[in-house]
């Protein structure tokens, strides 16, 4: 029985990977990340809060603290090292944290979280992470997107919903069988056969948990009261065209986080590449950088992703090894 932190809302998506004109499906970048910290810092929803309400685990640049401030805090100039495969990428991306709940004493277990194990496997099974994806559009006249400026960050899904609702956030789940466990499973995410809540049979592969964010940005706002409404999803689908509207005209790579095993129920993006890094990649999506090959990228060794880890600034038992006899921060199981 996993215990249901966050349920979910999720808008079945466009089969976006099937449908492009490249022969090899979307153009994306992917990468993983390994785990930089697992704790109750949450810089933009509760900045300055320690600890935040809930866990997260947290990937990135090490630069990662209670308060971000835009601009003058710059993950790509404040870090020292990035627990991302990318060199060049101190962002910060972060989830929550799924808890198991024993059937026979109620006590808590944190459940690992990691990348899926592309990129030669190298981060599959390490202490923990995710996968990252930046996404152009798959279709439409204007292929281009416009990344976004430092400073900025968004939060997409919502950790307060108890049921599946309204919503133009899509995250999802599939069940892994046990041959999928190294790619994470292949073809579109949220398909027909991905599912809004948890899978309800045993996943020999793990869980796959996608979040997706919004592909439509105002051009002008790094941020918003709400953490959301600077950015926009393309009414009726998560997966986005070239199309933005003239309220968010701005097309933007579209962030996609998964996550092998969580719930994942929402996402933190924070950007921090190094200055022009990543509209050099995005420029040259196509046919020669594309998914975990792209030249003008470099990738670090795992070993340096690996070993990029920052303790906790919110210290506490977070429940990776031990039992808890409650969530951190008390929170109820609904
Ligand atoms: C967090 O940021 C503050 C400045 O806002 C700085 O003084 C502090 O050293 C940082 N802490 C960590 C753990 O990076
Ligand atoms: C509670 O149950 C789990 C297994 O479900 C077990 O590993 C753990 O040791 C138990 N804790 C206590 C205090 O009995
Ligand atoms: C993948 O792993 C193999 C065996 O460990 C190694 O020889 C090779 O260099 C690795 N490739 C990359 C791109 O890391
Ligand atoms: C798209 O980007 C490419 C490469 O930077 C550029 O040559 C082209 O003019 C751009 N197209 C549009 C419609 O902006
Ligand atoms: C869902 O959205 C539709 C159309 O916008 C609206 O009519 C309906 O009331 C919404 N339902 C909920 C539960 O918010
Ligand atoms: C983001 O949302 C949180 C929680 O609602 C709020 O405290 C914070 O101020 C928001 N950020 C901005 C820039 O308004
Ligand atoms: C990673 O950390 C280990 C243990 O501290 C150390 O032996 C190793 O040299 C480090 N690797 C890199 C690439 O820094």
């Amino acid at each position: 029985m996993v215990s249901s932190l966050f349920a979910l809302v999720a808008l079945l998506a466009q089969d976006a990977f099937a449908q492009t004109g490249s022969a090899r499906g979307a153009n994306f970048l992917r990468f993983g990340c390994s785990q930089l910290s697992v704790e109750r810092i949450d810089p933009l929803v509760n900045p300055g809060l320690i600890p935040s309400a809930h866990t997260h685990q947290i990937v990135g640049g090490n630069s990662f603290n209670s308060t971000m401030t835009p601009v003058s805090q710059d993950p790509s100039t404040t870090s020292s090292c990035t627990s991302c495969k990318l060199s060049e990428d101190f962002s910060n991306y972060w989830t929550a944290s799924i808890y198991f709940q024993s059937p026979e004493n109620g006590t808590f277990k944190r459940v690992p979280q990691m990348a899926n194990g592309r990129l030669n496997g190298t981060l599959l099974e390490q202490d923990g992470g995710l996968t990252i994806y930046y996404m152009q559009p798959f279709s439409g006249t204007n292929l281009n997107v416009t990344v976004m400026s430092p400073g900025f960050r968004m939060l997409t899904g919502d950790p307060m919903l108890r049921s599946q609702a309204n919503g133009s956030v899509a995250i999802c789940h599939r069940c892994l069988a046990a041959n999928e466990r190294m790619t994470g499973g292949s073809g579109a995410p949220c398909s027909s056969t991905d599912t809004a809540s948890f899978p309800t049979t045993p996943c020999p592969g793990g869980i796959r948990a996608t979040v997706i964010f919004p592909s439509c940005w105002d051009g002008k706002n790094l941020d918003s009261p709400d953490n959301r409404s600077h950015v926009y999803y393309q009414p009726g689908s998560a997966l986005a065209g070239d199309a933005c509207p003239s309220s968010h005209p701005v097309r933007i790579p579209q962030v996609m986080y998964e996550i092998i095993t969580g719930y994942g129920a929402h996402g933190d993006y924070l950007f921090g590449w190094k200055a022009g890094a990543l509209q050099r990649a995005m420029n040259a999506l196509g046919t020669n950088c594309f998914s975990e090959t792209c030249p003008v990228l470099e990738l670090q060794p795992s070993s340096n992703a690996i070993n990029c880890t920052k303790p906790q600034q919110a210290v506490e038992d977070v429940g990776s090894d031990t039992w808890l006899k409650e969530l951190p921060g008390g929170m109820k199981v609904q």
